[in-house]
């Protein structure tokens, strides 16, 4: 055992973790485990993402000691699989704001923005057993001294280094992270995450443009419903509920 997994294991003590230096994708790992006996709360954590997964079938690419990559195990009940996504938002906006950070906000669903960059990105994914929810692993990759100048990226995404000017220690932000979601898996039907989630939300208000799976819609997001749908209206006068896409200020 190296020593970074020895205080990784004794820091998060008695949670079940599991450690890789190298790993294709944490949430893979997570959905193998979680399909076996990996508990509520288990976690899979790497330093290096080699074919990491991002929303709509993107890479999420995560050089060695450059990010926070983890997945969690959760076993909700299956009426609040859809809060899922509102609890890793709200929890990694806790955190960052933890940290001192002062422009911190939520784009729809789920990305959390750092003056007005992505510093992280999130993926729920669920697994269902005749029609039954087994659960869901909740994968996060937070940047934390990703150099994004240079590369296509800049101008999108940033770093938690680059904003805030010093060291910020991985173990440190991943047990903070954990204690936040336990907060408010323990909250999981409760109306304050919603509303937390829906009140930091910077896409309401904002004329928007989505590309789902099978259309584009362009109009003014209005509001959100407790599902964590979008709700646009266009410029027809009628208002459009949007579950998934992907979205583009303008
Ligand atoms: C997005 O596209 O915004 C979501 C990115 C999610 C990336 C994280 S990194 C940890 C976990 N493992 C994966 O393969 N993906 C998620």
């Amino acid at each position: 055992m190296t020593l970074i997994e020895q205080s990784l294991l004794e820091r998060l003590h008695p949670r079940e973790v599991r450690f890789f230096s190298q790993i294709g994708s944490t949430n893979d790992e997570a959905l193998d485990w979680l399909a076996k006996d990996a508990t509520s709360g288990s976690v899979v954590v790497a330093d290096e993402q080699v074919a990491g997964k991002g929303r709509l079938g993107r890479v999420w690419h995560t050089p060695p000691g450059t990010a926070l990559i983890v997945s969690v195990v959760l076993r909700p009940s299956a009426e609040y699989l859809s809060k899922i996504t509102m609890l890793g938002a709200v929890a990694i906006y806790d955190m960052v704001k933890g940290l001192g950070a002062d422009y911190v906000g939520i784009k729809w669903p789920n990305d959390v923005l750092l003056n007005g960059l992505k510093v992280s990105g999130i993926l729920p994914e669920a697994i269902w057993e005749n029609g039954q929810l087994v659960g869901v692993v909740l994968g996060m990759g937070i940047n934390v001294r990703i150099d994004f100048s240079d590369t296509p990226l800049a101008g999108q995404a940033i770093s938690l280094e680059t904003i805030l000017g010093r060291h910020i220690d991985r173990l440190d932000l991943l047990a903070d992270l954990l204690g936040r979601i336990d907060y408010w898996y323990e909250h999981l039907n409760t109306r304050e995450l919603f509303e937390t989630w829906q009140s930091r939300l910077d896409t309401i208000g904002q004329t928007v443009r989505i590309q789902t799976a099978d259309k584009e819609v362009v109009g003014l997001a209005q509001s959100v419903d407790h599902d964590g749908a979008l709700l646009v209206l266009n410029a027809h006068g009628q208002v459009q509920r949007v579950i998934a896409g992907d979205i583009a200020l303008g």
